[in-house]
């Protein structure tokens, strides 16, 4: 039977983005099986030494919906649980006094703030807006994407396809029309091509994805990479 009780926990830990970090083991007593991984951080800084910083984390509603978690948990966006958020996360797969890494979400794109903490509101904000801010919202929320960055940190080379290609499953319905659609999708293309890395259709991406998004809609963005050569083709 898999129970938990006591964590050796390696934690990354670096002071801000220009400084060097490393990892750091601490041993965390009192989990249980139903013990989050954002819970798992919180009962870290409750028992950490007197004097020691308490370790920065994004945090927000504990509920799955408003993607600002996300740490990388052994070598996995978000944690080994298929498809769940950070905050969803159950540290039950672990056992009694096991070893466990938990470092940022790592991604070219998203560059560490402070500990686990990253700014990957940037990069995936450029893409929303060049798809005209409230309309590339409206498209994401159609999609269930809750912008967590999970796909692009997943990823090894750091695409975000599977954000940009939900995004762009959802455009043709928000745009005025055809013309409208080809603007706002081509900007997307260019924000997405100067903010990710190239998708290989490795998948990975759709594992970690707490929406459960599915790979058809990488096919969006390939489809309005046709339509735009096309485009120039006939123009
Ligand atoms: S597509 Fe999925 S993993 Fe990527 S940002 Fe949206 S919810 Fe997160
Ligand atoms: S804290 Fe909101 S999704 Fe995890």
């Amino acid at each position: 039977m898999r129970i938990t009780g006591t964590l050796q926990v390696e934690v990354w830990r670096q002071a801000d983005g220009g400084a060097e970090g490393g990892f750091e083991t601490h041993t965390v007593t009192g989990v249980s099986p139903e013990t989050t991984v954002l819970e798992l951080l919180d009962l870290l800084n409750e028992q950490m030494p007197e004097g020691v910083e308490p370790i920065s984390y994004d945090d927000g509603c504990r509920e799955g919906i408003c993607g600002k978690c996300g740490v990388t948990v052994d070598g996995v966006a978000h944690g080994p649980q298929l498809n769940r958020a950070s905050c969803q996360q159950q540290v039950a797969a672990f056992t009694d006094g096991q070893r466990v890494r938990i470092e940022p979400l790592r991604a070219a794109a998203f560059p560490v703030k402070k500990d686990l903490s990253v700014d990957k509101k940037a990069a995936l904000r450029t893409v929303v807006k060049a798809a005209g801010g409230p309309v590339g919202m409206k498209a994401l929320t159609e999609a269930g994407c809750i912008s967590c960055g999970a796909c692009v940190a997943a990823c090894p080379n750091g695409s975000g396809q599977l954000f940009v290609g939900s995004l762009l499953t959802e455009l043709p319905p928000l745009a005025k029309d055809d013309d409208d659609r080809r603007t706002r999708s081509g900007k997307v293309l260019d924000a997405a091509e100067e903010s990710f890395g190239p998708c290989s259709t490795l998948g990975d991406c759709t594992e970690v994805c707490p929406a459960g998004l599915p790979l058809e809609n990488l096919s969006a963005v390939a489809r309005e990479h046709l339509r735009r050569r096309r485009g120039s083709a006939d123009g």
